[in-house]
């Protein structure tokens, strides 16, 4: 089997026996399998860079990272990929910052990681690049005369047309699809608008299974919707390895039901909205004042790029006025915290919650969503309630959908979500779980390898 090289923008090497989470997990089994490698950024930034990228063997996993010199970080990482393709990506044509410099730096640091990564290549490998910050590697790999097969596969949503085409240059980001063999979204949406992107913007001509023809190249495009290791996932609840704080988190709440929220602090994650219609929830039904416990987790996320700082200067307003209206001397409705817990931790606050609250503006799937799903006690399962704006939402159609935007449409589906009696709870869950257990995290990356090695070596 030729060996598989996994690219992404961001690559941790992890400490040796510390346990990987999500992605790494399926893509770790499919490395080893092949006997691979996974290149990208280690996270640093420095003056000058080495010539050849660092290599680290870590629990059977190779690894091969380089630095970004501070120029392109500004530029490549904090500017094009989070300022520019992020928002646009998440529909946010208003929140993007478009800048040439930008531009340029995402053009530059992607010829750069290209040239990093041809030390590392070998013939017959099989090239897997992962998420937005790097759609023009295929094209750089391609003019540096690699003729392997190369797949890329989208985290983040894809964007209408309407939507695409506010980005100034955005023909030049669609041609560059062209170089990969095969192209991953993931939902059906998603793939939709990619197709109707590339028809109308290059031309291209895409048949009803997804194959394209670039006139002169050919690939194919297909819907992967990514997933989780349920088992993994029952395995970190209740191994008893975080007993003190969660036993600690049980006892605060004094038998009251658990509301729970687990995000990145982003803007694409809804967080102004969900606690604005939690705020609706306790004014419209005085019933669950003092009677439920909200606890929203928001995990620090690129917080020198400008709009996050805003976005957590505004959810620490509405925090305080919610809570200044409403707490008691020994009850606070939303408790919020602006840090990060280590997974088991997390997976056993889910565990705990009656009710997920994972209501994004738009997202490319949310795994939380899922992890959700598989820590739940199946004979005493809590309520997902989710964002139809979610790649999860067109997946899991059994749990308790909402509008993002509509903060009574939320307030009233966690009221159902608490007050729904076990044996529909259990049937919700059932459904939902049968669809994580059906397309897990080993399906999803094994469906995606199998038809990138069965695409003709260009
Ligand atoms: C999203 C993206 C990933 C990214 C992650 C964390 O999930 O799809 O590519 O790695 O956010 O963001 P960061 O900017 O810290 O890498």
């Amino acid at each position: 089997m030729s060996r598989l090289v996994v690219v992404s923008n961001r690559c941790t090497v992890p400490r040796a026996g510390s346990a990987p989470g999500g992605l790494a997990v399926a893509l770790n089994a499919a490395l080893r399998e092949s006997g691979g490698i996974w290149f990208g950024w280690d996270g640093s930034i420095a003056d000058s860079t080495r010539r050849v990228p660092q290599r680290d063997d870590v629990d059977g996993i190779r690894y091969a990272t380089v630095p970004l010199q501070k120029r392109d970080y500004e530029d490549y990482y904090k500017g094009y990929a989070n300022r520019v393709l992020w928002p646009l990506f998440h529909y946010r044509i208003d929140a993007m910052q478009f800048q040439p410099e930008f531009r340029e730096g995402y053009r530059r640091t992607n010829e750069y990681l290209a040239r990093k990564l041809m030390h590392v290549l070998e013939d017959d490998d099989v090239i897997w690049v992962h998420d937005y910050h790097l759609i023009p590697l295929g094209h750089d790999l391609r003019s540096a005369g690699v003729d392997s097969r190369i797949g890329f596969f989208l985290h983040i949503p894809f964007p209408p047309f309407d939507v695409l085409r506010a980005l100034p240059g955005y023909v030049h980001i669609l041609w560059s699809f062209c170089a990969y063999d095969l192209i991953g979204f993931q939902s059906d949406n998603d793939l939709r608008n990619f197709i109707d992107c590339i028809e109308r913007g290059t031309g291209a001509v895409v048949d009803d299974d997804g194959n394209i023809s670039w006139g002169y190249r050919r690939s194919r495009a297909g819907a992967f919707p990514i997933s989780i290791d349920p088992r993994e996932v029952r395995d970190m609840v209740g191994n008893g390895r975080d007993v003190k704080t969660v036993r600690r988190l049980q006892q605060s709440l004094h038998g009251r039901p658990l509301v729970i929220g687990v995000d990145r602090l982003d803007y694409s994650k809804g967080l102004p909205d969900r606690f604005l219609a939690y705020e609706r929830m306790l004014d419209r039904y005085p019933e669950t004042v003092g009677d439920v416990v909200y606890l929203q987790v928001a995990q620090p996320s690129r917080e020198d790029v400008p709009e996050y700082n805003a976005l957590r200067l505004e959810l620490e307003g509405i925090v305080g006025e919610i809570n200044g209206r409403f707490a008691e001397f020994d009850w606070m409705p939303l408790r919020y915290l602006n840090k990060a817990y280590a997974r088991p931790t997390i997976m056993n606050f889910l565990a705990l919650a009656r009710v997920g609250l994972v209501t994004p503006l738009r997202d490319g799937m949310n795994l939380v969503a899922k992890e959700y799903i598989a820590a739940q006690n199946p004979d005493d399962p809590g309520v997902l309630v989710l964002s139809e704006m979610t790649g999860a939402a067109q997946e899991l159609d059994s749990v308790l959908r909402v509008n993002p935007h509509d903060h009574d449409g939320i307030a009233d589906a966690i009221l159902t979500a608490l007050k729904m009696p076990l044996e529909e709870r259990v049937e919700r869950w059932q459904h939902a779980h049968a669809v994580i257990t059906g397309n897990d995290i080993f399906n999803w990356s094994e469906r995606f390898l199998r038809q990138l090695r069965a695409t003709a070596r260009t």
